[in-house]
């Protein structure tokens, strides 16, 4: 007997932060080679996605004006890799896509990864497509170097593009404070600032000695101490409203460190009572916006 096919799917897709990120070279295919920390937070938007029988298209609609909708869209282009992908098992491919955005957009929180992630965990679901999970993967990683992470969560180390993933030890509930600058940073240009700042290769790091260092701060609890980032003192050297709210918040006397390719700046927090007395007595430096999230020990699509 067939499984009827469900009917809508709602999913959580989390935002991630990078604790940790070292850039080591350049490769013949022209991206990076990264050693990094990715770790997923509680902050999410929710997708709902819903057949839409009456079409053949993806339609998105959206509780933020700002997010664009059109092809160029993580989510249409999730939708369209599994259409070119899976077509003869896709019976009826139009799909209505509900999203309420949470995660800031272009700030180095992974938004568009995760949702990208979360269309084809769904997708899947909906079409019955019987994809495992290295299928998923491999799907993810042709939609960006960050796409694969959400799939798996909690805390990993990407080395690669920021592919080849290997978990981490669990970090305990962290409480962060973000604060994020209203300016954002393209990825492709934030690596063609790092080039023109390092032209000559310099001697690298082992990317299995910093696993294991990683592994070690984590087990003995003080892995704030080494959160660290290769892009933020040359964003911060170009954009000058990034380096200020860096500084206001290295002034408050915490651990901090930019996200991704910027421009969000977490500071680790003791306690969420840690962030929030921190953020009330905030004064903006840069029309920086604050938001509390704590770290989260789940995959990142729920
Ligand atoms: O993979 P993704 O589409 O997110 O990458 C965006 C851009 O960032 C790429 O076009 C490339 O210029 C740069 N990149 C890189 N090395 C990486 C990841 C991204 O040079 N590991």
């Amino acid at each position: 007997m067939d499984v009827p096919r469900p009917t809508t799917l709602t999913l959580r897709a989390r935002a991630k932060a990078n604790l940790f990120l070292r850039i080591l070279g350049t490769r013949p295919d022209g991206y990076h080679n990264l050693a990094t920390v990715f770790q997923t937070l509680d902050l999410a938007d929710t997708l709902e996605f819903r057949p839409a029988p009456a079409t053949d298209d993806l339609q998105l609609l959206s509780t933020d004006p700002s997010l664009p909708l059109g092809p160029d869209n993580l989510i249409h282009k999730a939708w369209r890799l599994l259409l070119d992908t899976c077509r003869e098992h896709i019976p009826a491919p139009g799909i209505i896509c509900r999203i309420d955005k949470q995660i800031p957009m272009q700030a180095g929180l992974g938004g568009g990864s995760a949702d990208a992630a979360a269309t084809l965990v769904a997708l899947n679901r909906l079409w019955q497509l019987d994809l495992d999970s290295t299928d998923l993967r491999t799907l993810a990683f042709t939609l960006g170097s960050d796409v694969p992470f959400p799939l798996l969560g909690a805390t990993a180390f990407g080395t690669g593009r920021g592919e080849q993933l290997v978990s981490l030890p669990p970090i305990p509930q962290t409480y962060l404070l973000m604060a994020i600058p209203p300016v954002g940073v393209s990825t492709k240009a934030a690596f063609g600032w790092w080039d023109a700042a390092h032209p000559t290769t310099v001697e690298l790091p082992d990317p299995a000695e910093l696993r294991e260092l990683w592994e070690t701060v984590i087990h003995s609890g003080d892995w704030a101490q080494y959160v660290h980032n290769d892009f933020e003192s040359v964003i911060c050297d170009r954009v000058p409203q990034i380096a200020a709210v860096r500084d206001a918040l290295c002034n408050r006397g915490i651990p901090t460190v930019m996200t991704g390719s910027g421009s969000t700046i977490l500071g680790i927090c003791t306690s969420y009572e840690h962030a929030a007395t921190l953020a009330q007595g905030w004064q903006p430096v840069a029309g920086e916006r604050l938001v509390i999230t704590s770290t989260l020990n789940s995959s990142g699509i729920q």
